[in-house]
């Protein structure tokens, strides 16, 4: 009689001090498992006087049910503990400041920081963005943009030439970011409303020219897009890049043949000191080049010029980053000197929106 209490008050208590879930299965096995203690008096129960079966066989079964539920309440009291323990040591403190690494020394290039702010914001004026390949055809480059093969225009660009192939014909380095214009249109169903920035190519290099500089185009193809609206989109443009609130624009008649009528846009601008403000003031500064675009041009692409039509641009993105961030050399940006990089470059977590300022 007592024999079992004492074991019972044995087992409750290395419950109590098991310390882990490890140490607590462990009891109940000894107790409780086919060899356990408390199995071992159930199975003597058969052995007892009949008289004693019933009441001896009651004691053990209470003592298994006491057993069962201590065992069961420690293991919830050990997991709630293990969870606090855990709880408390592996915090994260979100307010200490950000651990300074390589991502935080290496810059972003002034060009590649204007070609994400342009993007984002032609990208709210709902156009999307289109690249093609710098080493370009023959057709792309020039002929499907109106520039026959005997043309003067192909001398002016200064371009850069492959090899001679097989059959005579020779690839080039893009000279401008024109030929986006006729692959967009080759693959995609108008309306439609792109940029195309990326670097060209002409044989050229002074305090302004570089052999290799960056352009981005636009293209706008549906009915009914006309001069107006080519005049609105420029203009949103460079104010939303400038950030101000006005810019004042002079469109020049100009020749390209792949747009009629054809325009060059001059904005306003003037020195004070160092400093160059845009927009207003009492000097033009040419920026890019426009117009319609040419029927000849939507004809290479199988459209019918009856039905289609809408305008191009291809604007200068050095030079607008240049006057941005007051850059004085064009060939500083190709000179991969660090300190240059280091000064005007931005930090990776500069992303330009509209809505934070795209100057960052
Ligand atoms: N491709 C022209 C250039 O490189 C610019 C341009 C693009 C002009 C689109 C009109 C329309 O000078």
């Amino acid at each position: 009689m007592s024999d079992i209490h004492e074991l019972e008050k044995q087992i409750l208590s290395s419950i109590n001090e098991a310390g882990d879930l490890a140490a607590l299965e462990k009891i109940r096995v000894s107790a409780l498992g086919k060899k356990g203690s408390v199995s071992a008096l159930m199975k003597g129960v058969g052995k007892l006087p009949p008289d004693e079966r019933k009441s001896f066989g009651q004691q053990v079964n209470g003592v298994r049910q006491a057993l069962d539920k201590a065992l069961a309440e420690k293991k919830t009291a050990l997991a709630d503990a293990a969870l606090a323990e855990r709880l408390a040591t592996e915090t994260a403190d979100i307010s200490l400041p950000v651990r300074m690494g390589p991502l935080s020394e290496g810059r972003v290039h002034p060009i590649s920081q204007c070609m994400e702010e342009i993007s984002e914001i032609f990208a709210d004026m709902g156009f999307s963005v289109a690249e093609g390949p710098d080493i370009e055809d023959d057709f792309h480059n020039f002929t499907a943009l109106n520039i026959p093969a005997d043309h003067p225009a192909r001398q002016e660009q200064d371009t850069f030439y492959f090899p001679k192939r097989a059959d005579g014909s020779r690839l080039v380095l893009r000279t401008h970011t024109s030929p986006v214009q006729i692959r967009t249109m080759e693959t995609q169903k108008p309306p439609i409303r792109i940029i195309a920035p990326g670097r060209v190519y002409r044989c050229d290099s002074d305090q302004t020219h570089t052999p290799m500089f960056h352009q981005v185009e636009g293209l706008v193809i549906d009915e009914e897009t006309h001069m107006g609206h080519l005049k609105w989109v420029l203009e949103e443009f460079l104010k939303a890049f400038f950030e101000v609130d006005e810019v004042q624009m002079r469109f020049r008649a100009n020749h390209f043949p792949f747009t009629e009528p054809s325009m060059e846009v001059d904005i306003r601008y003037e020195r004070s000191g160092r400093e160059v403000r845009i927009g207003t003031g009492d000097q033009w500064m040419e920026i890019l080049g426009c117009g319609m675009v040419h029927p000849n041009v939507l004809k290479a692409v199988g459209y019918d010029p009856d039905q289609l039509q809408g305008f191009a641009f291809g604007v200068g993105i050095d030079r607008l980053a240049m006057l941005k961030y007051g850059m004085p050399d064009l060939r500083d940006f190709f000179s991969a000197d660090l300190r240059w990089l280091k000064h005007y470059g931005f930090s990776v977590l500069d992303v330009p929106t509209l809505a934070g300022g795209l100057g960052a």
